[in-house]
């Protein structure tokens, strides 16, 4: 009787642990949540043109996994936080700017996720 009532409690705890566990390794749980609000943000904005073909720029975006392993950017710019940024901030080129759109919580929150694309 009193193994029957554990049991019952048992087995749905252990349907909940296996929800949850599988639950997590699909979501990209390493990421922290400023980083998570950076892919976000990333997806949003600036997905369309690094990481697909956008044909009507005239010059194609450069991909940016990995951006922070080399010394310099892929204009030749140093490769720091604060030059990244900018680009962000300022715009470069066919890039357009985003001062009007992001604040500079999300911008900084892009940064951190850039530094987790490998
Ligand atoms: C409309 C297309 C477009 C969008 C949207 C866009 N970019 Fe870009 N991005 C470009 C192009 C084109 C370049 C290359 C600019 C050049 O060198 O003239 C570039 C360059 C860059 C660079 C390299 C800068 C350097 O100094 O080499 C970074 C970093 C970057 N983009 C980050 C982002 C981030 C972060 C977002 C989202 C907030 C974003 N971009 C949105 C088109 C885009």
């Amino acid at each position: 009787m009193i193994r029957r009532f554990r049991c019952a409690y048992f087995v749905p705890g252990l349907v909940v642990c296996l929800v949850t566990l599988m639950g997590c390794s699909r979501t990209s749980s390493r990421l922290s949540s400023a980083e998570l609000n950076g892919q976000d943000l990333f997806d949003l904005h600036c997905a369309l043109c690094h990481e697909g073909m956008n044909p009507d720029l005239r010059k194609q975006p450069p991909r940016l996994e990995g951006l922070f392993q080399s010394k310099t950017l892929p204009s030749g710019a140093p490769a720091t936080d604060d030059q990244v940024r900018k680009t962000v901030i300022e715009g470069l080129g066919t890039m357009p700017a985003f001062d009007q759109r992001l604040h500079r919580d999300d911008v900084d929150h892009l940064v951190k996720y850039l530094h987790t694309l490998k």
